[in-house]
């Protein structure tokens, strides 16, 4: 069954629209994790826009699960992660007028910058992985720069406007992540996954992993992080057994376009 990593950032992002100290991401990964979340994910964004410092130490302090930082390949950055020694470290692109992460890391173009932080990190005795798009010579490159991991970005796939867009994105998705396997990487997935469009890919792939935040977060708002949590572990578990009819999962579906 794939894993799922819970993305806690948006809870950060609440938190700072008050510049206050609730909701805390610290504990929502708590709550996470009590609703069987197998990795907490957090970004530590180069202007600290949502979770900051304090919440990356807590983080590493108390979650038990597997631990997954978010991050540039700037150099203080990577310094922090060297020291904080998460479980795994995932380098994605970083803009300052982005919203959220928009697309994969150009690994092939930006190989002389990344090749070193990956040595960094991996020397610390962290899992390092690329989040890219699921592209062939993104993933090669990904294996050439020494990454053990990548994340394929499913952005393609969850804003897909058309059935038959959908499906040449999870055919796109399903190559890359072949590929990956061909060069012995790990290959995890996400962006803009949600309780409607995640059982379609896990079904057909065998992905270790999906990254998933805007959906659950949206969600634990109305439901609670714990219960949140575990309906998106219950499509995941559906998905993975075949024989259990989708009609199943539907009845787990909240009422709304994008959920
Ligand atoms: N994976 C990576 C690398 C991301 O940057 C993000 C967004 O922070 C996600 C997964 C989760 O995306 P979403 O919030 O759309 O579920």
């Amino acid at each position: 069954m794939i894993k799922l990593g819970v993305n806690i950032d948006h809870v950060a992002t609440v938190r700072q629209a008050r510049r206050t100290d609730e909701p805390d991401p610290v504990w929502a990964a708590v709550e996470a994790e009590l609703g069987g979340a197998d990795g907490i994910t957090f970004h530590l964004r180069e202007d600290r826009r949502h979770i900051n410092d304090r919440d990356a130490e807590l983080l590493k302090q108390t979650v038990a699960a597997k631990l997954n930082m978010e991050m540039s390949i700037n150099t203080q950055i990577v310094r922090i992660a060297v020291k904080l020694k998460p479980d795994q470290c995932t380098l994605v692109p970083e803009r300052r007028e982005e919203v959220t992460t928009e697309g994969g890391l150009d690994v092939v173009r930006l190989r002389r910058r990344i090749g070193p932080a990956v040595k960094k990190l991996k020397r610390a005795g962290i899992i390092t992985s690329a989040f890219i798009e699921p592209e062939e010579r993104q993933v090669v490159g990904s294996a050439r720069c020494g990454f053990d991991a990548v994340e394929l970005w499913t952005g393609g796939y969850a804003h897909a406007k058309t059935e038959a867009a959908a499906d040449e994105e999870l055919i796109k998705l399903m190559e890359a992540m072949d590929v990956g396997h061909d060069h012995g990487l790990i290959v995890h997935a996400g962006h803009g996954l949600t309780y409607r469009n995640v059982q379609a890919l896990a079904a057909i792939s065998e992905f270790a992993e999906f990254n998933i935040g805007h959906s659950i977060v949206s969600r634990a708002v109305l439901v609670g992080m714990r219960t949140a949590v575990r309906e998106m572990k219950e499509l995941l578990r559906i998905a993975a057994q075949p024989d259990l009819a989708l009609l199943e999962a539907e009845e787990l579906m909240p009422p709304g376009k994008t959920q």
